[in-house]
């Protein structure tokens, strides 16, 4: 039997045959597309060669990219474990022509690949072709249907909808007709019974699609419409995980070698047996087998769980996979960090990313499930109080609220316990609440976007601003946006020297000079590979001639925290270790951000040796030498890498010192290190399980955060009249405040016997109880309430009202003996609340026998203690 490993592996080298170049899996995690949070399909990272916005590489490529189809328009969550052929992550078998082969390659190649290489029964096989649409004005495939006439009898080539075989990678995009190729794994007794033509695309667990080819031809726009591209293409995509279960003759995919490891880890862990069965805990072995896949690789492209996007993503999977092990697997204990090894292993060769950090992700998913084990156990008894209570088989809108709220259980986990209690859940209701949350706390950040209008077709959106701060341009397109209420522009140039947010690094702003109309750029972003530059507003004429000018201060400032990082991240490694590896960055033209994994506190002293290294870096100007290499070249030269970036072919490389700092990065920089200055860590905290962060200055902000603390010490100096050593004048000043507070508190206890007997001495007795009511000297709201307690030893039935007047400010205690409560409802905070509070400013609280308040107002103390006493009378 093939291994999926094999497997892999013949596809690969199938097309590598057929002269693909075989280019790594993007990272799953998406950047720099606003459409998309995760990679949902093999296309993704070539969408700018399908619609025309870049030059692919090479005109045929084939890869297996690691997919997530849990958001937006792709969306298997509900199904995954539940069958045994939907998954989160998912790997898929892809190869691609850019305007090159088109649809009689790709039928007969995929035809041969199945039948000659896998060796799949060719009987077993039906194809499906897009039967046309009018609404679309598309006709049928009758090319495809052509092709596919010459290797299978035309009763197998079945006819599909816009749904089945018109492919769309999201509401706007690339798209175009598909054929689809699906397999028939029945026994033969069950597929003389039942032709399998009519269980294609039935949701049959045995007739399954495997394979998908795109012809993308079209680009959809924003108001619906297809807009032709100027190439056609193909785009294919295989879900290994099913094509494995095919060629290895299994029910379901959780039977291959993808997944048995998993499972068979999960048995070890749980001491519980996997039975494939349809059983809750059967569907818990799949769900975990499933999704720590997923949870791994998002993390190890550098995704945290979060209460927001793609986060909350892997969140809402995670926890899923909790409640499952948790109410099924009967384990309490977190589960599914130890299946992390078992993953990094299988996929080392494949996808090395996550052996590479696998301390640190294993430490992640531990965190988030120990944190969601904290409440998970009163959430599920929460929900089952729901469910009793539910009297119309609905869990509303409220409660599925509090239980996202209070609980941390994401939406589909309430649905998910909904329906195996044959319930369903208000999701309207839910949003609703959700939207008020959101309401509440932030106005509504929705940007609406329209589509582009293009002046210039042009693959040309070069960026220039390495070496040049203006340059001469026109704007190719641009596009109106909307948010938070108000109207922008985005324009794209046809070269700009403005440098696009990315990699940590803010975008650039400055002035397009419109032949004397100045319109400033508060921002520039990336979007895929076109460089938007964000205006609040157009010029009157748009297409003449623009000077672009990018802001050469702030620039410069931003360069210098650039390269201040890069020196950073070097001596991070070399104080703490080699397993520091960046995890976030932000450099502005003010400061810079630095997160990074390492699983304890960073020592004052590991600061400031890592601050002695960067300075002396810094002095000695090393010049900053940046090449252009082969990404080969580069790693071999042992530049380091990010995890989760997605690299091209040619790669830019960012030199300080070969033996100190070699980085791939896209960033702009200083040309030497001498121009940093200086260089400052201004803080050093966590931001999550085995992240750290630090926050630092370099060049003039440097200076002036130094100078600032220096004049607050001078300062300091100056209060303190000058002493020579100042550590030690704060020391003793220090000493000599706390030998005073004790002197002070011994004369006050003694003052405070005085006082009572005093006290004692005037008391009256107002019918049967004891009034004492007085303003004393005393200083604080402590001496008044010790000197309450005294007092209460000598009393039986009595009102207290103590106060002192401190430095201008007031302070009452209010004492009342327990039958007074009973009696006549004198409780001592309601006594402060109704007849004091406004008398000194002020407010307290305490016990029903004895309460305290402050306030601001001291000038009426008097008539306190007779509103007081009043009570009485
Ligand atoms: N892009 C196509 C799919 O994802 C191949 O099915």
């Amino acid at each position: 039997m093939m291994t999926s490993a094999e497997i892999r592996k013949k596809f690969l080298d199938f097309f590598a045959s057929k002269e693909h170049q075989i280019v790594p899996s993007a990272p799953i995690v998406v950047k720099n597309d606003p459409t998309l949070l995760f990679t949902n399909a093999g296309m993704n990272q070539f969408k700018d060669y399908f619609l025309g916005n870049k030059k692919a590489a090479s005109p045929r490529i084939a890869d297996t990219q690691k997919c997530l189809r849990v958001s937006g328009k792709h969306n298997d969550l509900e199904e995954v474990g539940v069958d045994t052929y939907h998954h989160t992550m998912f790997e898929m078998l892809g190869n691609w022509s850019f305007g090159n082969y088109f649809k009689s390659e790709a039928i007969a190649w995929s035809w041969e690949l199945l039948t000659e290489v896998y060796k799949l029964d060719k009987d077993r096989l039906y194809v499906t072709i897009f039967e046309g649409d009018d609404k679309e004005g598309i006709p049928k495939d009758e090319e495809a249907f052509l092709e596919w006439k010459k290797v299978i009898p035309e009763d197998r080539i079945l006819l599909g909808n816009k749904k089945d075989n018109f492919w769309e990678m999201g509401d706007t995009g690339p798209c175009g007709p598909c054929t689809e190729i699906h397999v028939d794994c029945r026994t033969a007794e069950e597929r003389k019974a039942v032709d399998g033509k009519t269980l294609v695309n039935n949701d049959h667990p045995q007739v399954i699609e495997i394979w998908n080819n795109v012809f993308i031809q079209f680009n959809r726009l924003k108001d619906g419409s297809l807009e032709s591209l100027p190439a056609k293409h193909v785009d294919t995509g295989m879900g290994f995980e099913r094509l494995v279960r095919v060629i290895q003759g299994k029910q379901s995919n959780y039977d291959t070698d993808v997944f048995t490891g998993t499972i068979t880890a999960v048995e070890k862990i749980s001491g519980k047996k996997y039975d494939y069965s349809d059983s809750k805990e059967a569907i818990a072995f799949r769900v975990l087998a499933d999704h720590i896949r997923a949870i791994s690789f998002t993390i190890a492209d550098g995704q945290l769980p979060s209460n927001t996007g793609a986060g909350y993503v892997i969140r809402r999977i995670l926890r899923r996979a909790v409640r499952y092990y948790y109410s099924y697997l009967d384990y309490k204990q977190p589960l599914l960090y130890q299946l992390v090894p078992v993953i990094a292993q299988q996929f080392e060769t494949v996808f090395p990313e996550l052996y590479q950090q696998l301390d640190f992700v294993s430490k992640v998913v531990k965190e988030e499930e120990d944190a969601f084990l904290r409440t998970l156990d009163k959430g599920l008894k929460r929900i089952d109080d729901i469910i009793h209570a539910a009297s119309d088989k609905t869990i509303q809108g409220k409660a599925a609220f509090e239980l996202f709220d209070t609980y941390g259980f994401p939406l589909d986990l309430t649905r998910l316990i909904a329906t195996e209690n044959d319930l369903t859940v208000d999701e309207k209701g839910f949003e609703a609440e959700m939207q008020q949350q959101k309401d509440r706390s932030r106005a509504a950040t929705a940007v609406d976007t329209e589509d582009w209008i293009t002046l210039k077709e042009t693959t040309n959106n070069g960026f220039v601003g390495y070496h040049a701060l203006e340059t001469n341009t026109i704007v190719t397109r641009y596009r109106k946006v909307k948010a938070k209420g108000k109207e922008a522009y985005q324009l794209v140039l046809e070269n700009t020297p403005f440098y696009a947010e990315s990699g940590g690094q803010t975008g650039d702003q400055g002035i397009l000079d419109f032949s004397g109309e100045l319109i400033p750029v508060i921002d520039t972003k990336k979007e895929n590979n076109l460089i938007i530059h964000f205006c609040e507003q157009l010029p009157a004429k748009i297409d003449v001639a623009v000077v672009a000018k990018v802001d050469p201060a702030r620039r410069q400032s931003t360069a210098i925290h650039h390269s201040a990082t890069h020196l950073l991240h070097a001596a991070l490694r070399q104080v703490l270790g080699n397993h520091v590896a960046q995890k976030g960055s932000l450099v502005n033209d003010t400061q810079l951000r630095f997160d990074f994994s390492h699983f304890a506190k960073v020592t004052d002293e590991e600061i400031s040796q890592i601050e002695k290294i960067v300075n002396q870096k810094i002095r000695e100007n090393i010049p900053v030498v940046i090449k252009e290499m082969a990404k080969d070249d580069a790693v071999q030269l042992g530049a380091m890498a990010l995890f989760g970036e997605k690299y091209g072919d040619v790669v830019r490389v960012v030199i300080i010192d070969p033996a100190y700092s070699i980085e791939l990065c896209g960033g702009t920089h200083v040309g030497a290190t001498g121009e940093l200055g200086t260089f400052k860590i201004k803080s050093e905290s966590a931001v999550a399980a085995g992240v750290r962060r630090i926050e630092a200055l370099s060049g003039a902000t440097a200076e002036a955060y130094i100078n600032e603390q220096l004049q607050q010490l001078s300062s300091v100096r100056e209060a303190l009249k000058n002493p020579k050593e100042i550590i030690k004048a704060v020391e003793n000043l220090f000493a000599e405040n706390s030998d005073l507070k004790k002197k002070v508190e011994s004369l006050e206890a003694k003052q405070i016997q005085v006082l009572k007997q005093e006290l004692l001495s005037k008391a009256e007795s107002i019918g049967n109880v004891t009034f004492i009511g007085a303003v004393t000297e005393l200083s604080s709201a402590d001496a008044l309430k010790k000197l309450c307690f005294d007092l209460k030893n000598d009393l039986t039935t009595y009102l207290v009202v103590l106060a002192a007047n401190t430095d201008g400010k007031a302070n009452v205690a209010v004492m009342v003996s327990e039958n007074l409560i009973t009696e006549k409802g004198l409780e001592a905070p309601k006594i402060i609340k109704e007849h004091i509070a406004g008398l000194i400013k002020g407010g307290g609280g305490g016990q029903k026998t004895l309460a305290t308040a402050g306030g601001q107002d001291a000038s009426n103390l008097v008539q306190v203690v007779d509103k007081v006493k009043a009570l009485l009378l």
